[in-house]
């Protein structure tokens, strides 16, 4: 009985692990790869953030949704998109026992999304991808808007503030 039980954990474990591994390659593809933000570095994001209870903050990949469990508290809204299903269904399963009943998360490609409801967004993408989503932001995201990026900088834009390999840039 025991051996049927660890059994079907381990196929469950595995089928998790493929399918992780499939959908973080079209990650790689269309944004970056998983790789969670530290602590230390989502600490300094909300320093620059100046989070307010009326924000509607977007995760832009929002991984296992570690950013919008700390941000939820200080925000309306905590929205994550991410494009890894394992992900979004990992996350959402950890989301069911926290507190705060504001965070939500869409599995789906942020690129295909409008962010012009959006007050605030975090990233943390890859290079290339930066003067893409440079252009996608200026064309969408209402004036006052902000956008906090971990590590990568948008090359034609100045940030307003910057901190420890996080930048805070102002629409
Ligand atoms: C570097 S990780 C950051 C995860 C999380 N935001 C953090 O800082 O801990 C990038 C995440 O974006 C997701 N991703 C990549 N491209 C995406 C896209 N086009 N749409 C939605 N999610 C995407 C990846 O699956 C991955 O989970």
């Amino acid at each position: 009985m025991m051996y049927w039980f660890i059994g079907i954990l381990l196929c469950f474990f595995l089928l998790f692990l493929s399918s992780f591994s499939v959908w973080n390659v079209y990650a790689i593809i269309r944004g970056a790869p998983f790789v969670p933000s530290t602590n230390k570095r989502v600490g300094t994001m909300i320093d620059l953030a100046n989070l307010q209870k009326t924000d509607v903050l977007l995760d832009l990949g929002s991984g296992d949704g570690r950013i919008l469990r700390r941000v939820a508290p200080f925000v309306k809204e905590a929205r994550g998109i991410e494009i890894n299903p394992s992900l979004a269904v990992w996350s959402r399963m950890i989301n069911m026992f926290v507190k705060e009943k504001n965070i939500q998360v869409l599995c789906s490609d942020f690129w295909h999304q409008d962010l012009s409801d959006v007050d605030i967004i975090f990233v943390y993408c890859i290079d290339n991808k930066m003067n893409k989503l440079e252009t996608k932001v200026k064309k969408e995201m209402k004036p006052g808007s902000r956008v906090v990026s971990n590590e990568f900088k948008f090359s034609n834009w100045k940030p307003g503030q910057e901190q420890d390999g996080v930048r805070l840039y102002l629409v």
